[in-house]
């Protein structure tokens, strides 16, 4: 559940509750404790014990050396002190983790409430306690059996429920508190396994959604895929005994926009394999193990419109969802197959695994025809992207100079590592053409992730501002840490949303 924030009303000397934390950079934590925390604080950092490491996080206990409770104690049960480092290194992802994961660990505490004092705070510090409040206690454990039915006792579960601070902006927490439930939304999703969420219950999922907060929903089942020559989809899902969808969700706002001008249209597309195998090409045991989560793209879209249907934005804003399941059976397709996409273009498949790029191929035609302002696609869609970036950061791949400038911006304010790679190379360009067809769906293992957002190119009309994010690997976490749990992480929505918001 989330955690309620509050403004303290008495003296902060006077508040009564559980646990205390601070967050301090190194040397300047003493001036921030309430008066008769700050000798304790002192006295403690002359000892040398809290340096105010960044990620560090301390625990003191309230006593003195003769057992008796400190004075400053007198209402709280536990003082935490969470590091910052140096006052150089501030960045809001650095308030945001260090925030993010003290809650998370005092949480476990058995602390109920909490006082958060910080010594260092900027413009987006509100929006970070809403997004804290809502991400600090998430976790994906509805199939567990909870820890105190097994034993009675609450040891290490999450009881976190309501934060105190001195005062702060109602409306910007609620903006943090829609980027985190977006996101817990989207993470939600996208923990599921493939034998809970296939194309078909994703649809069903959407379709409810979408009755739920009032949006437009439009599902494409194989009948249709064929009827509109969606043939990258289609080859895709056809191994599977649950058939692909398309998912496209609409929201369109209130207000009419001026006479005489057209509302901003911005469309988000997303990958939505919602099991991955590899198909005939199948992957080896430890490369399928987490493939559940190449659906992440599209959950992130699904979290994304349950932001916009709350933000409420003066633009036109689709979630475009390309659903399939990728597995080899007797009516899988093959290697060797040509393929037809939506816009005509003939395609050669070298290697079933290089499926992403066909369902998106598709998708990204469907959403060219809506004729939007911008496009936005999001997919779990190379090994090679994971590979040069690592499990904590995206990649960024755009000929539109704005477009990248303001995703860059918008990710670093949400404390998402994003960054650009290139989509401009004529050798990788050279490499898309097949002997057999217009295109081949995959080359050399070098430059895989250009290669792939390259190929996407080809499917998006010359014009319109697109930018595709390939989010495999930051898109599961294996470790929990700051902002994250352990599983999917839904990198990307917080972004999106940020993005969303530079329009209004
Ligand atoms: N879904 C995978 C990419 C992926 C890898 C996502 C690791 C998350 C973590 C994608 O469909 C895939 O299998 N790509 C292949 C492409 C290759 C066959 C050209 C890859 O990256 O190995
Ligand atoms: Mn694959
Ligand atoms: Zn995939």
């Amino acid at each position: 559940m989330a955690i309620k924030i509050s403004v303290l009303k008495e003296p902060a000397n006077n508040w009564k509750g559980d646990a205390l934390l601070l967050l301090a950079g190194e040397g300047g934590h003493a001036e921030i404790a309430p008066p008769s925390y700050a000798h304790y604080v002192k006295a403690l950092a002359e000892r040398g014990d809290f340096e105010g490491k960044k990620g560090s996080l301390m625990k003191i206990p309230l006593f003195d050396d003769t057992g008796k409770a400190a004075k400053a104690a007198k209402n709280v049960k536990n003082l935490y002190l969470a590091g910052l480092g140096k006052g150089e290194e501030y960045t809001p992802a650095l308030l945001r983790d260090a925030l993010t994961g003290a809650l998370r660990k005092i949480g476990r505490e058995r602390n109920e409430s909490i006082f958060v004092l910080s010594d260092k705070t900027g413009p987006d510090a509100d929006v970070i306690l809403g997004e804290a409040a809502e991400l600090a206690g998430y976790a994906f454990d509805k199939y567990k059996k909870k820890d105190d039915e097994k034993t009675g006792k609450n040891d290490g579960k999450f009881c976190l429920k309501e934060i105190f601070t001195p005062d702060f902006d109602k409306k910007k927490v609620t903006l943090g508190r829609i980027f985190g439930d977006s996101q817990r939304y989207a993470r939600d999703l996208a923990n599921e396994p493939g034998n809970v969420i296939n194309p078909v219950s994703l649809a069903g999922i959407a379709a409810r959604f979408a009755k739920e907060h009032g949006l437009v929903c439009e599902i494409w089942d194989e009948k249709k895929l064929e009827a509109e020559k969606m043939g990258g989809i289609l080859a895709v899902g056809r191994g599977s005994v649950t058939p692909p969808r398309m998912i496209h969700l609409t929201y369109s706002p209130e207000k009419k926009a001026p006479r005489g001008q057209a509302a901003k249209r911005i469309i988000f597309v997303g990958k939505g394999l919602t099991f991955d195998s590899g198909g005939l090409d199948l992957k080896p045991a430890d490369f399928m193990k987490t493939m559940k989560g190449d659906k992440s793209g599209a959950c992130n879209v699904l979290g994304i419109m349950k932001g916009v249907a709350a933000l409420k934005p003066n633009i036109e804003v689709h979630g475009i969802m390309a659903a399939a399941e990728n597995m080899p059976s007797g009516s899988a397709f093959r290697p060797d197959d040509i393929i037809k996409a939506r816009n005509g273009k003939t395609i050669e498949i070298d290697n079933t695994d290089a499926e992403g790029r066909l369902v998106l191929a598709d998708a990204l035609v469907y959403a060219c025809e809506l004729k939007p302002d911008v496009i936005i696609d999001m997919a779990t869609l190379t090994g090679a992207c994971a590979v040069a970036l690592g499990s904590w950061t995206s990649g960024l791949f755009t000929a539109d100079e704005a477009l990248c400038e303001a995703l860059l911006n918008s990710a670093r304010r949400r404390g998402e590592r994003l960054w650009r790679l290139p989509m401009d190379d004529e050798k990788i360009g050279e490499s898309l053409k097949s002997k057999f067809a217009d295109l081949i769906n995959c080359d050399s293992r070098y430059g895989g992730a250009t290669f792939a957002a390259m190929f996407l190119a080809e499917f998006v009309e010359k014009g319109i501002p697109w930018a595709h994010m390939d989010i495999a690997g930051a898109d599961f976490m294996k470790e929990e840490s700051g902002v994250y749990a352990k599983g999917a992480s839904a990198w990307g929505v917080r972004t999106c949303l940020d993005y969303l918001r530079t329009f209004a």
